[in-house]
């Protein structure tokens, strides 16, 4: 586990070597039906309220992985898609999934997209990078890297897990297909927790925990380490490197999703309404 306060150098080794080891399996998840019906339109909603222009507008996804938020760019009209991420590997299968987009291996910190060289966007995307955050420093380094990557007026956007309501929801959507394991109260910050991926609602002991050490759990799900952050945080990290119009709402679910699912795949969900989409703008 990572420990609190460690510098962006060990913090990028620390989750490099974590998504590394489980890219391919991690790749493979991405197709899980909450991805599609309300993060992919999320996304598109808000990035058309911000004034999306099909054709003309920049995007710059900070931590994506293997690219599944920057293809989703091209398919709404992105005129320029550029990827960064830590993990090689899940860079490898960006640019295997999407020749035409250009992936970078590197880190969301100031001197590093420095380096890297690749300018200034209309949108700078973190899908889930700051459950990478370990400590304010991290945190305050990814904004300054947001910022510095935002042309004047351009707007940053994020989704997150969303701690809005306090709700520990960490162990009630199993039928999704994901689940935390907390190590304190779900509204501290830089919080560490193991988030599986592949879980069933038959995963649950009689005592209501996961049933992490049965073998069959083992050989199908897979776990990665995440963080919390409130969105309070989020604000003041934001304000403090000069965002403004800072404002996050919960993440809604795309209604065709009848169309492909039950019309009652996503009652649960909405109960707990576990990610949020948020967004700030740098100053024209
Ligand atoms: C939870 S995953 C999300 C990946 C992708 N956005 C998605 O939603 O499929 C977090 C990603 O952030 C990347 N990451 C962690 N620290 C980073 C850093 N300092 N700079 C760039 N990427 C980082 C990890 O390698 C991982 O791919």
């Amino acid at each position: 586990m990572v420990e609190n306060q460690v510098g962006i150098e060990q913090n990028d080794k620390f989750f490099s070597d974590e998504y590394d080891g489980i890219a391919k399996v991690y790749s493979d998840s991405r197709d899980m039906p909450s991805r599609k019906f309300v993060e992919m339109y999320s996304l598109r909603s808000m990035l058309d309220s911000l004034g999306f222009r099909a054709g003309e507008s920049s995007f710059l996804d900070l931590g994506c992985g293997e690219g599944r938020f920057a293809r989703e760019a091209v398919r709404h009209g992105a005129g320029l898609v550029v990827g960064v991420d830590i993990s090689a590997e899940l860079i490898a299968l960006a640019r295997e999934k999407a020749p035409g987009i250009s992936f970078h291996v590197g880190s969301a910190s100031v001197s590093d997209l420095a380096r890297l060289n690749i300018g200034q966007y209309d949108f700078v995307y973190c899908g889930f990078l700051f459950s990478c955050t370990t400590s304010v420093d991290i945190l305050n380094e990814f904004y300054s890297a947001i910022f510095a990557s935002l042309k004047p007026g351009a707007h940053f956007i994020a989704i997150a897990r969303n701690t809005a309501s306090g709700v520990d929801f960490s162990l009630k959507l199993l039928e999704y297909g994901w689940a935390s394991v907390l190590t304190g109260p779900v509204d501290t910050d830089y919080l560490p927790m193991h988030t599986y991926i592949n879980v069933k609602p038959s995963d649950l002991t009689e005592d209501g925990e996961l049933n992490v050490d049965d073998p069959e759990f083992k050989e199908r799900c897979f776990k990665f380490q995440s963080h919390v952050v409130t969105i309070g945080t989020h604000a003041t990290a934001a304000a403090s490197v000069g965002l403004q119009n800072f404002r996050a709402v919960d993440c809604q679910v795309d209604p065709k999703f009848v169309e492909e699912l039950h019309e009652n795949f996503f009652d649960t969900w909405k109960k707990y309404n576990p990610l949020m989409i948020f967004t700030a703008q740098k100053p024209v």
